[in-house]
């Protein structure tokens, strides 16, 4: 199967095995198929955190389960359960039209719900683990239904146990716990700019996910015109004495202190000071707006991708000392 309009970077690339199951039954006999035949099995969702340098010799599994539903209400909660194939921002939309805010901040991140928990998806102050009750998994050694609790997907900055167990569980729902007693959640510095350019001091989770809309078309390339998975790399976390080395050369150096007190650093910040933001290697370049994001310039193949990425780190590790880990899942 032709991979190359399944990837939000638009590289080519070629599944040598493709099924799209639209319920547990058939996702269930797909994965039990490939066990016999011994075929590695590669988990798709929307193909916006993934970047293709190889074909996939075995079989690439696309959860197609649909649905949506409130499960249970009580004083505190809307439960909110949504099927793993589920478009992400349609599902972010529908909800606030249900009535039911919180998930505001995380509008128009590509991708489907089910990938949602892997990466712990984030945004403008919030992470999907802040509103995640549950996640319904097919555990593939068991060959069972079973439900996470929040506590057992050990979630994490950009980071779950899907990610380190990720060959045994496929992600089937996800279940939302969303807050009745709703407070706005406008600290982010853009969304905060956002807001008060349009005089908003108060905002509905409406206002919200409109700013939020408004910023990420402003700093961020839509991938159905300019391939991109979004952040190429983590924002590096670095313990105390490291960010007051940096700081002193660096004063205005981007950094968010962290609860356990070390501080997070804004890789776009660097790569940008290192003079990356708009340039370009073959077909691949570094977004003009957010030097985060990696770009295909049209016609890119993974590898020249990864190419570009390679350099990047290589100069901020000449530079900084600092390890830039790459964001999306990597085929190589
Ligand atoms: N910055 C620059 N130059 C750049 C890019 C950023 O100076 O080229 C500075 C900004 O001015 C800001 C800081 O760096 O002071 C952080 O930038 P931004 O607010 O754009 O966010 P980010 O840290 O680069 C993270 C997430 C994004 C998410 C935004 C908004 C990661 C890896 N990325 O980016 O997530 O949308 O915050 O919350 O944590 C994604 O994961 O694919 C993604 C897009």
């Amino acid at each position: 199967a032709d991979l190359s309009t399944l990837n939000t970077l638009g590289v080519p690339a070629r599944a040598a095995w493709f099924a799209e199951p639209t319920n547990l039954d058939a996702l269930a006999d797909s994965l039990a198929w490939a066990d016999r035949a011994s075929l590695p099995v590669l988990l798709l969702g929307g193909g916006s955190n993934i970047v293709f340098a190889a074909d996939w010799p075995g079989l690439v599994l696309r959860p197609a389960l649909a649905g949506r539903e409130l499960i249970g209400t009580d004083k505190d909660f809307f439960h909110v359960r949504v099927a793993a194939g589920e478009n992400w921002h349609e599902t972010v939309r529908w909800t606030l039209e249900q009535g039911w805010p919180g998930l505001e901040n995380l509008a128009l991140i590509p991708g489907v719900v089910g990938a949602g928990p892997i990466q712990n998806i984030g945004a403008y102050g919030l992470e999907l683990a802040d509103r995640i009750e549950a996640v319904e998994v097919f555990d593939r050694d068991s060959g069972e239904v079973r439900s996470l609790t929040h506590s057992e997907c050990r979630f994490a900055y950009r980071d779950s146990v899907f990610k380190h167990e990720g060959r045994g569980l496929v992600v089937l729902s996800v279940t939302l716990a969303l807050p009745r007693a709703w407070q706005p959640n406008a600290r982010y510095r853009d969304l905060a700019e956002a807001l008060d350019q349009k005089g908003i001091t108060d905002p509905s989770a409406l206002d919200i996910f409109a700013a939020v809309v408004e910023v990420r078309q402003r700093k961020l390339p839509d991938p159905a015109r300019t391939g991109n998975v979004g952040s190429f790399f983590k924002n590096p976390i670095v313990d105390e004495p490291a960010y007051a080395a940096l700081k002193a050369n660096e004063p205005d150096l981007v950094a968010y202190p962290q609860p356990d007190g070390r501080f997070k650093l804004a890789a776009g910040w660097l790569i940008d000071r290192a003079g990356w933001k708009g340039r370009k290697m073959g077909a691949a370049g570094v977004h003009a707006n957010q030097a985060l994001v990696l770009v295909n310039l049209g016609g890119a193949r993974g590898a020249e991708i990864l190419a570009l990425a390679r350099s990047i780190q290589a100069d901020i590790e000449t530079r900084y000392g600092i390890t830039l880990e790459t964001e999306p899942i990597l085929i190589e």
